[in-house]
């Protein structure tokens, strides 16, 4: 598996189609692109064929939002081998989904649910990895999901459990750092203690976002530029794991392709000046 990547990314998203395909996304400035899986789990038809044309000079990882891996419901078999074709087809650095829940029964809430924090949530999302890891033949990268609500029977902390499941299912983490954020000040906990307790070998990537503040708390909805809360848990984030791939998300209200090149190119001034302080305290 080819995890060498790193640099700065953006997600490959259908507005951008047309730029990525006039000039490869090295000349912008993008050292690789994350495509959501779900996209291009059809046979044929114009986002493949935008895929193929784009994958041929830009390196790209892979992110899903249907794993459901936190679900009772058996593992949907189906979706995974429609993921092995496509994994086949991008050869991604790294495949990521979330580390969630996103219905039972088979019905799907079209939301990424927290898990409840408890020993028995952990054996059996810890085998559940496993199963998955066997199936692609590859380790799996986990992300973070923000939440607005917390269990009752919860028996730790979050960071507490990925940090446990990471070496479990041997798997590694998509650190949002702007969920991080959200859900810090959604449930009142300390956000850097949060990224302090994370294993800094196993983080593979980061992302970071924008979110809307309402009266009742912060919603995670990728669709305004990162805020300076957020810039400033990323230096520190950058200060405790090192030099980590890092993208910025955005899902709705897609500005240009320039305006994200930009708001790229703030993370790599931060990420080279907070790499200087943490060699400077060295
Ligand atoms: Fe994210």
């Amino acid at each position: 598996m080819n995890t060498s990547l790193q640099g700065f990314g953006l997600g490959l998203r259908t507005e951008h189609y047309a730029d990525f395909r006039a000039r490869p996304a090295g000349e912008w400035g993008v050292d690789w692109l994350e495509i959501i899986s779900e996209n291009y789990l059809v046979p044929g038809g114009p986002p493949l064929a935008h895929l193929d044309a784009i994958r041929r000079d830009t390196p790209m990882v892979m992110h899903g939002v249907s794993l459901a891996i936190g679900s009772a419901d058996p593992l949907n078999q189906g979706y995974l081998r429609e993921l092995r074709q496509l994994i086949a087809r991008v050869q991604p650095a790294w495949v990521s989904d979330h580390l969630c829940w996103t219905g039972v029964d088979h019905r799907n809430l079209h939301d990424l649910l927290p898990l409840p924090y408890t020993e028995a949530a952990l054996r059996h999302v810890a085998e559940r990895v496993l199963q998955v890891q066997d199936i692609l033949g590859r380790r799996l990268v986990l992300e973070n999901v923000s939440s607005y609500v917390a269990w009752a029977a919860d028996e730790m902390g979050e960071a507490e459990f990925i940090g446990e499941l990471l070496q479990r299912a041997d798997c590694e983490l998509l650190l949002d750092v702007n969920n991080v954020y959200v859900s810090a000040v959604n449930h009142g906990f300390d956000a850097r203690a949060y990224i302090d307790a994370i294993p800094p070998q196993r983080v593979r990537q980061v992302h970071l976002a924008g979110h809307e503040v309402t009266d009742e708390g912060l919603i995670d909805t990728h669709d305004h530029p990162v805020c300076d809360a957020v810039w400033d848990l990323y230096r520190h984030t950058v200060q405790r794991l090192g030099a980590v791939p890092t993208m910025i998300e955005r899902d709705d209200r897609i500005p240009p392709l320039t305006e994200l090149v930009a708001e790229l190119d703030t993370a790599r001034r931060i990420a080279t000046e907070a790499l200087q302080t943490s060699e400077a305290q060295a």
